[in-house]
C-alpha cells in the first residue's frame, strides 16, 4: 500500500512506453517486501533539468536513465562513478545526502551475462556496431579485463571516434574494421567473444539476415546478441549451428536492472524475480 514512508523510483525517457524496467523493479519491491515503488516518467529534453531537481526536491531515491537522455543528464549531475565517466553516459542515478550521482549499469549488465558462461579476462572479443551500447560494453569490457578488441561498425567513422576515445582513456588493444565479410571471417577465427549492438534481427524484423553466418563462428566462441526481442536472434540461431554459445540479450536487460537495484538498496535482489517479471510480461519461458 502506498503511504507517508512510500520511496519512489522510476525511469525516465522520451517515448517510455514500451520499458521493461518498472516491470523487474516492482516485483522485486513487491516480493521482498519493501515499501517502494517504480514509476515510469515522459520526459522531454527540454524539461530534462527540470525533471532532475525537481525529482531531488521530491524525495525520489533513485532514477533510470534511457534515450534521449543518457549523456545529456550528466550536465545536472553533482558525481560520475568511473565507468559512467569514461562511456559518457549514464542510466542510473541515486539521490543522496550529499548529491546526485551517475552510473551506468549498461556496460556491468552485458559483463555480467556475458561472466555466467566465460569469463571476459583476458579474451578477444568483437563488437558488431558503434552505438550507444556497444560504448558502454566497449569501456566496461575493457575496464573487466580484455586483452583486445575489434569494433566492426556500417560506419567506419563510427567505430573509429569509439576507438580513438577509448584508446585516450584506457590504452587498450583495440582495431577498427568495416562489415565486409571476408575481412569478418579472418578475425572472427581468433575471436574468443562475439556481441552484436546493432538491432538488426530485432522484432518485427526478425527474417532480416544476421551479419553473421555460422560458417564464420566457432565452436569454442561465446555469442551475446544484445537484441532481446526474440529471446533467440537468427544471430543466435547460427552460433548455435556453429556450436558456438549462445547468450540472449535480455540477460544483459535483467542484469543491468538488477546493478540498479543494487546501487539504490546496497544488496543484491534475487535475480530470479527480474528474470521471471520479465518473461513473464514478454510471455516467454525461463532460460
Ligand atoms: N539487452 C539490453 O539490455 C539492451 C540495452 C541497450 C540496447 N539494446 C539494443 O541494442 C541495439 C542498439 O542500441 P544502441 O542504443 O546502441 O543504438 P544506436 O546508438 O542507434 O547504435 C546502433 C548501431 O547499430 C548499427 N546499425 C544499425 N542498423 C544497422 C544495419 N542495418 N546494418 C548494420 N549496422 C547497423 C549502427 O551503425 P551505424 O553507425 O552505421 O549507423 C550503430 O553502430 C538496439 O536493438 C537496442 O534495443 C539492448
Amino acid at each position: 500500500m502506498i503511504n507517508g514512508e512510500t520511496k519512489v523510483f522510476g525511469i525516465i525517457g522520451d517515448p517510455i512506453e514500451h520499458t521493461f524496467s518498472p516491470v523487474m523493479h516492482n516485483a522485486a519491491f513487491k516480493k521482498l517486501d519493501m515499501n517502494n515503488i517504480y514509476v515510469p516518467f515522459n520526459v522531454k529534453a527540454e524539461e530534462l533539468e527540470d525533471a532532475i531537481s525537481g525529482a531531488y526536491a521530491l524525495g525520489i531515491r533513485g532514477l533510470n536513465i534511457t534515450i534521449p537522455h543518457k549523456t545529456e543528464v550528466i550536465k545536472y549531475l553533482d558525481y560520475l562513478d568511473i565507468a559512467a565517466g569514461l562511456i559518457g553516459a549514464v542510466n542510473t542515478i541515486e539521490f543522496g545526502k550529499n548529491g546526485i550521482v551517475g552510473h551506468n549499469t549498461d556496460g556491468i549488465g552485458a559483463v555480467r551475462a556475458i561472466n555466467e558462461i566465460s569469463s571476459v579476462k583476458n579474451k578477444s572479443i568483437m563488437i558488431l556496431g558503434a552505438g550507444g551500447a556497444a560504448r558502454a560494453i566497449a569501456f566496461q569490457i575493457l575496464l573487466s579485463g580484455a586483452k583486445n578488441l575489434i569494433i566492426s561498425n556500417r560506419t567506419i567513422e563510427k567505430a573509429s571516434e569509439l576507438r580513438d576515445d577509448l584508446i585516450e582513456k584506457l590504452e587498450p588493444d583495440v582495431q577498427i574494421i568495416d562489415l565486409d565479410h571476408d575481412n569478418l571471417k579472418i578475425k572472427l577465427k581468433d575471436t574468443d567473444i562475439l556481441i552484436n549492438t546493432t538491432p538488426i534481427g530485432m522484432y518485427p524484423h526478425t527474417n532480416k539476415k544476421p551479419l553473421l553466418t555460422a560458417d564464420m563462428m566457432h565452436e569454442n566462441m561465446v555469442v551475446n546478441d544484445i537484441v532481446y526481442n526474440p529471446l533467440k536472434t537468427g544471430l543466435l540461431n547460427e552460433a548455435e549451428k556453429a556450436g558456438a554459445k549462445p547468450i540472449s540479450g535480455v540477460k544483459m536487460l535483467i542484469y543491468q536492472g538488477v546493478e540498479s537495484f543494487k546501487i539504490w538498496s546496497g544488496a543484491e535482489p534475487p535475480v530470479e524475480i527480474f528474470k521471471k517479471a520479465i518473461m513473464d510480461h514478454l510471455h516467454l519461458e525461463i532460460i
